[in-house]
């Protein structure tokens, strides 16, 4: 059985005192680590402080990180700095940073590698914009994306890694896809995986849904086959959802 893991993605929201204060409120509130893995990413000036505040079940994630470990790369945040401050995830690929910082999916590969080197577990994003979704392309889109992520990896790498699926066009809009839809890219996902690394991996690497979610979809999201878990922004944002979403088994 594949262990839930339900994430918040802050993007550029709170400064240090609220970011504080949620972490220690939330953290006493989560499930226990050995049934649903729970993590907020934040900016990373925050990373250090909120780690010193996770308490037992709950873990901090960045939302990005450079590929490189060191060197004149001004303004970039290195995997050693993440793994030094105690962080234990990264997103990697968000549609954000595709979009509006031009990753590639070349680059997006050499993070996943730079992650894994640095024992942080990439969450990978992949999704299709509206346009691609309506010219039939998701499939295509979320194969290559996933495919190149995940290039050179091990199967005992690809095992750890957590697959965000996030379709563009339901970021930010309260547009959710439906729950099948979800489930069906999420499904497919996953067969891409078993192609390229067999139905063991398959079977144990956790696919993510994200975009819009909120406490009144994430039950019926989180009861699909395929769908392991949430990537969660603008509800991540107050702590009494995010519990809640937490807690989803009990909504
Ligand atoms: P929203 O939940 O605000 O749609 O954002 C989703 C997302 O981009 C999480 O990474």
């Amino acid at each position: 059985m594949r262990k839930p893991i339900i994430a918040g993605n802050w993007k550029m929201h709170k400064v240090r005192d609220e970011a504080l204060e949620f972490v220690y409120l939330v953290s006493q509130h989560v499930p226990p680590i050995e049934e649903v893995d729970t993590v907020i990413c934040a900016q990373a000036v925050l990373l250090r402080s909120l780690v010193k505040r996770q308490g037992d079940n709950l873990r901090i994630g960045a939302q990005n990180m450079f590929y490189e470990d060191k060197g004149a790369y001004t303004g970039e945040v290195s995997p050693v700095t993440l793994e030094d401050a105690g962080v234990k995830y990264v997103i990697i690929g968000h549609s954000e940073r595709r979009q509006y910082f031009h990753e590639t999916d070349e680059d997006v590969n050499k993070k996943v590698h730079a992650a894994l080197r640095h024992d942080l577990i990439p969450i990978i994003c992949v999704g299709e914009r509206l346009e691609e979704r309506e010219n039939n392309l998701t499939n295509q889109v979320v194969e290559r994306q996933t495919v190149l992520a995940l290039k050179g990896l091990t199967q005992e790498q690809v095992k750890n890694i957590v697959i965000a699926y996030e379709p563009i066009w339901a970021i930010g809009t309260g547009r959710t896809a439906t729950a099948e839809m979800a489930n069906e890219t999420c499904g497919f996902i996953r067969s891409v995986i078993a192609r390229e690394y067999g139905q063991e991996v398959a079977d144990e690497v956790r696919i993510q849904y994200g975009g819009s979610v909120n406490p009144d979809n994430i039950k019926e999201l989180m009861a699909q086959e395929h769908i392991d878990g949430c990537l969660i922004g603008g509800a991540s944002l107050d702590p009494y959802a995010f519990i809640k979403m937490a807690n989803y088994k009990k909504l």
